[in-house]
This record gives structure tokens, sequence and C-alpha cells, in this order.
């Protein structure tokens, strides 16, 4: 059973982000021949596929996130070369290798984006957003940008305005011209055709705007310490009826390799109802999932065995029958789930991430249990951590290197990292932690491989049982097997009265039968039940 279901629904998902994963030439910043050293690591720890994030050419404003070429290789992080290599070699080690598709900006320096402002008259003029200014020469409308300020920047030159979501080195692409979407299909077919698994598509619920450029309203739940952003409630930047269209195109073009069967993902910041428009319809099909990033955006108090319950059940209850669910607990744009939680609750976080219903993602470090990094304001790189938290924050603190050993800068590079590695890699880092056999990282290496052979894990069905206050448990229930997960978010000890055997306890400390199973403070289990 679990065996006709596609790769992408099989295995869990690694989230690389590369210029802190492993370098290889000294420069202090990880490359793609760096990642290619580490991939026994990877198949090992037990992840069938990779999502690695932007290595384009790019001039860096935000990390590779602003592209100036689409079908090449940044020269920081190898070559096309380099990149051949690592799929032949990734899928030799068993792993796919899907890339990101920063489909709704470029970087300003892209040659389309050169070309379009050159003039009003530019063959590319129409491939970004440009409009007049507003009567009083200000922006034409009141939409604000992700890292602060309007969504516009006036280009003196031509005497109009052009959208940027983002930052004004990252204009925004016009989706209503078919040309950009006929540009774009074919950057997909590039990569697909020199061996690539899929695309993660960024900014996929941002791609188009509204046609009338109506100002959007106030935000009435606005709060100081949100995001400015949030001011206004986001009507017609987000969501639009045209980003489906879109996203049904780039599927459609994904479906022409469909006997590699790549996969087509989202990046979805939506509550679950609109998300899961994103899924698109059984014979519209646009992402195979969009990430859920719910659990990234449950704040740390509100991890409770009811809350959580909750959360995973009305997640459920929106998903379509034939859609395929979607797990997260941190990504390169967000505080680590080590520092949200804490270690305790964050090894019941994977238990979680790695036995609810779906395919799960994790992000590189999260294995380690590695906290936020300490980048103090004067080493800031992340322009939008100066632009909306004037640097007392930044995503830096999630992009600091991988620590692989405690030899010199962690056996990330032999030169000065581009951040600083976290303070306590001398003691958490790879090589220590699998040396300990109850190390986070054995913790999901065994959840991983657990995963794999048990079915009912993957296919089975999911379903909530009644359970002390302070515990959350549920049932995944195979053709053959049921299995328990249970997972005491309190400090008190709790009791389910049922006999299992016990497979890991995420103390990993304690296996087999038990006539009742006994939770310790902030511990989770996983069982199997007695037929
Ligand atoms: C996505 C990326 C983020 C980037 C932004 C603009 O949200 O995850 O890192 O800054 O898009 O491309």
């Amino acid at each position: 059973m679990t065996e006709q279901l596609p790769w992408w629904q099989r295995e869990a998902f690694y989230e690389v982000y590369p210029r802190s994963f492993q370098d290889s030439d000294g420069d202090g910043v990880g490359d793609l021949p760096g990642l290619l050293r580490r991939l026994d690591y990877l198949a090992d720890l037990g992840v069938g596929a990779l999502w690695i994030t932007p290595f384009f050419p790019s001039p860096q404003r935000d990390f590779g996130y602003d592209v100036a070429d689409y079908c090449g290789v940044d020269p920081t992080m190898g070559s096309l070369a380099d990149f051949d290599r690592l799929v032949q070699e990734a899928h030799r080690h068993g792993l796919r290798v899907v890339l990101d598709l920063v489909a709704n900006h470029t970087s300003s320096d892209h040659p389309w984006f050169v070309d379009s402002r050159r003039s009003r008259a530019s063959l590319r003029r129409d491939w970004y957003v440009w409009r007049d200014p507003a009567p009083d020469g200000g922006p034409p409308n009141n939409w604000l940008s992700f890292f602060g300020g309007p969504a516009w920047t006036l280009d003196a030159a031509t005497g109009q305005y052009y959208l940027h979501q983002f930052l004004p080195e990252q204009p925004d692409l016009n989706y209503r011209n078919p040309a950009v979407l006929a540009a774009m299909e074919e950057v997909v077919r590039f990569w697909l055709d020199r061996g690539a698994d899929g695309f993660r598509v960024d900014a996929a619920w941002l791609l188009v705007e509204d046609e009338k450029f109506r100002d959007e309203p106030p935000n009435p739940t606005w709060r100081p310490g949100m995001r400015e952003r949030d001011r206004l409630v986001h009507l017609h930047t987000e969501d639009q009826p045209e980003t489906h269209a879109v996203l049904r195109r780039l599927r459609a073009v994904v479906e022409e390799y469909r006997d590699r069967q790549p996969v087509l993902l989202g990046e979805v910041y939506l509550p679950f109802h609109r998300l899961v428009g994103y899924y698109g319809s059984s014979e519209e099909p646009e992402c195979h999932f969009p990430f859920n990033f719910a659990l990234v955006d449950l704040p740390p108090e509100e991890w409770t065995a009811q809350a959580l319950g909750s959360l995973v059940a009305s997640y459920e209850a929106a998903l379509p029958p034939w859609a395929w669910p979607s797990w997260v607990l941190g990504n390169h744009d967000r505080p680590r789930v080590a520092s949200r939680l804490g270690e305790e609750r964050s090894r019941l976080a994977h238990l979680l991430l790695l036995t609810l219903r779906g395919t799960p993602t994790l992000y590189y470090g999260d294995e380690l249990g590695l906290p936020d990094g300490v980048v103090s304001p004067d080493r800031v790189r992340d322009t939008a951590g100066f632009r909306e938290w004037g640097g007392r924050w930044s995503r830096d603190a999630a992009r600091t290197p991988m620590p692989w050993d405690p030899g010199p800068q962690a056996g990330f590079t032999t030169g000065e990292p581009w951040l600083p590695l976290n303070p306590d890699f001398p003691r958490r880092n790879v090589q220590l932690q699998q040396q300990d056999s109850r190390s986070f990282l054995q913790l999901v290496r065994r959840l991983l491989h657990l995963r794999r052979s048990l079915p009912a894990l993957v296919s089975g069905s999911w379903r909530l049982r009644e359970a002390p206050p302070g515990v959350l448990a549920y049932h995944r229930e195979g053709e053959d097997e049921t299995f328990l997960v249970a997972l005491n978010f309190r400090a008190q000890p709790a009791r389910l009265e049922l006999a299992a055997e016990v497979l890991l306890s995420t103390f990993l400390d304690r296996e087999g039968w038990e006539r009742s199973l006994e939770l310790r403070g902030h511990e989770g289990l996983l069982a199997r039940l007695r037929a």
C-alpha cells in the first residue's frame, strides 16, 4: 500500500539553506560542493528529499531570493557542473532534489528588469508592475511591503512607480502578461531537464495583485509589535483568483515530466480554509501540497494538548479528501523551534511532526535541537532584520552555520563563517550527537527510520483519542497495525490505562511492552497497540 504512494508522500523533506550548510572553499559561505560532501549524513539521517533554497546568480540583497539569472548557479555556490554532480549523487543516495522557484519577483539586477526600467517603451516594460504616481506625486496606492515601507518605489527617470511586495531590489513580476508566465515555465523545464525533482514556489500566495489597484483597508486588530505591513488587511495583494491560474499552469508544466513524479510545493501563509485552495481541485491541480505553517505560527504558550488537538483536527477537516497534508516546525524565516519551545518540548514537537499524517519538512540544524544563534546588531546581514526590527532581531538567528564537529569553525568552513557560529557548538554538534545514544539527533533519526519501516505512520488514518488532561494522544491506524502517539505537555506525570509496546520515548531510554503507559513530565511515546 505504502509502496504505491508517490515518493513525496512517503519521504520526509529536509530544507537546506546552502549558505550555512557546508563550505568547501574557505570563503565562509556554504556551497553546492559542500552540500555534496554531506549527502552521506543526510541519507543516514533518513530524509528522502532536499529542498535547497536559492543558489542562483544573485546580488544577495535577500540571500538568493533576489534572482538575477534563473538558469545559473551563483559563483559563491559553485557552478552548473556542481549542480549536475549534486543531483546525480543525491539520486544515488536515494535523495530527491527540490529547488526554490522565486516566481513572484526578480532581482532589480535581472536583465528583464534592467530592460523594463530603461524606458516606458521598453519591450519588457510590462513584465513588471508599473503605475503612474498618485495625483500628489506619492505612491499609486497604500500597499505596504513585507520588509517595511511602501510596496512602491519611484523610478525617477521614467516617472512611474514599480511594485515590490518585498525589498525595492525585488520588483514584482507581472503575471497578467502571458510572456512572463511563459518565461517562468521555461525556467521550470530547464531544471527538470537537468534532473531536479520539483519546486517549492516562493511567495506562492502573492503572485498576482488586484487588477484595479484598490487601497487595502486598515486592520483593526493590528497592535504595536506586529509587522508594519499588517496594519492593512490584505484583500488586494494576497490570494487573488488569478494567482491560482498561474499555479495551475506551473503544475501543468511539472506534469509534462510525470513519469518522474516531480513535485510542486507552495509557500502559503494563510488560514486553513484558504490554504486548502492551493491544492487546486482534482481536475485542475495546483500544488501537490502547500506548506502548512500552523505549528510555526502557534505561539509557544499555546503548545498545549488541547490547542494542538484541535489544530490538527481542524486542518484534517479542512483538507479535501484527496489532498495530502504537510507539517513544518521551522524554516529560514522564523525563530527556530528549539528557541521557541525549549529542548524538551522541542523533542515532543519532533515526535508530532514525524507521526502526524502527511509529509514532514525538517529545517537544517533542528535535528540537533539547535537554538537561534546570537547575532549582534553589528553582524546582522539580513536586510529585513534592519528594515523591520532595526537589527534587534533578524532572520540571521535561524541561519547560523551548521555545527558539524567540535573542531575549528565547527567543521563548517576553514575560513571566517559569514554568520557567527552558535556559541554552544563545542557541545552541540553532529559528531557528538552521533556518539550519544540519547541525543536530539538520535531521536530524529530513530523517528525517521521508524516512519520508513511502519507503513501506518505514512498511509494510516489519524484519529484523536481520549487522554488525561495535558496529554495529546492519537492513533495511526494502518491495514494490519495501530500505533498510539501520546505526548505529555505538562511537567507532571500522567497515565494511560492501556497495554502497548513502547517503540520510542522522546527521552530514548525505554522500549518494550507495558501494561499501562506511564508518561513522565514532558515525555512523548510512540507505541504499538495490541492487535
Ligand atoms: C519567502 C522566503 C523569504 C524571502 C521572501 C522573498 O518568504 O522564504 O526568505 O525573503 O520570500 O523572496
